[in-house]
């Protein structure tokens, strides 16, 4: 079996996504969700879910990313996971963290990678007219929303669309992607999914 800590900040509607797909003859099962914000809506999720939580306040390590880190690592390597998945995890993880789980952490990126790395990418989709947007899983590297490509959602963009509506419209095909990509890698598979 695949032991999966899903990393998240907030809602946590796609970790919830992942939960709820691992079942049955899924080779993969939940074993943390470790949220970086006290407040973050997914940890009462998780606990529904009957998903061991736990917290590691980062701005209880002002200007010490290494220490956050740490505390990170020894979480994620006490529940002896295989693969990390960031699920809206808003801190960037150093090179060195990362280094030590190469090819084991995913992402979803709410944009067509390689376009729109970082924040506010509904508004950039919108702001250079694009006629599509959609979300991205990738394998996590040292760079920012870089990483081989494992699987992409598209839908286009209407008139009128706002950054919020945008954001509406992709949470549902996140939510498809992103089980759908976790369950082919847990197969073996890293071929890139296009939904
Ligand atoms: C998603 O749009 C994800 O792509 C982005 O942050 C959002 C997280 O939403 N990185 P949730 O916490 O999964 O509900």
């Amino acid at each position: 079996m695949i032991r999966v800590a899903i990393l998240i900040s907030g809602s946590g509607s796609n970790m919830e996504a992942l939960v709820r797909s691992m079942t049955g003859d899924h080779p993969a099962r939940p074993v943390l969700v470790l949220s970086n914000v006290p407040a973050a809506g997914g940890l009462a999720k998780a606990e529904a879910l009957d998903v061991p939580v736990h917290t590691v306040d980062h701005r209880k390590y002002p200007r010490d990313r290494r220490t956050f880190e740490v505390e990170l690592r020894r979480n994620v390597e006490n529940m002896q996971s295989d693969l990390i998945c960031l699920a809206g995890f808003m801190r960037i993880l150093t090179a060195d963290f990362i280094a030590g789980y190469e090819g084991r952490i995913l992402n979803i990126h709410p944009s067509l990678l390689p376009k729109y790395r970082g924040l506010d990418t509904h508004a950039r989709a919108l702001a250079a007219g694009d006629a599509e947007h959609g979300c991205t899983v990738h394998e996590v590297t040292a760079d920012l929303d870089d990483g081989p490509i494992l699987g992409q959602a598209r839908l286009p963009i209407e008139p009128g669309d706002t950054p919020e509506s945008l954001a509406a419209r992709l949470l549902p095909l996140e939510h498809r992607l992103y089980p759908a990509v976790l369950r082919r890698v847990a197969d073996g598979n890293r071929e890139p999914l296009y939904l």
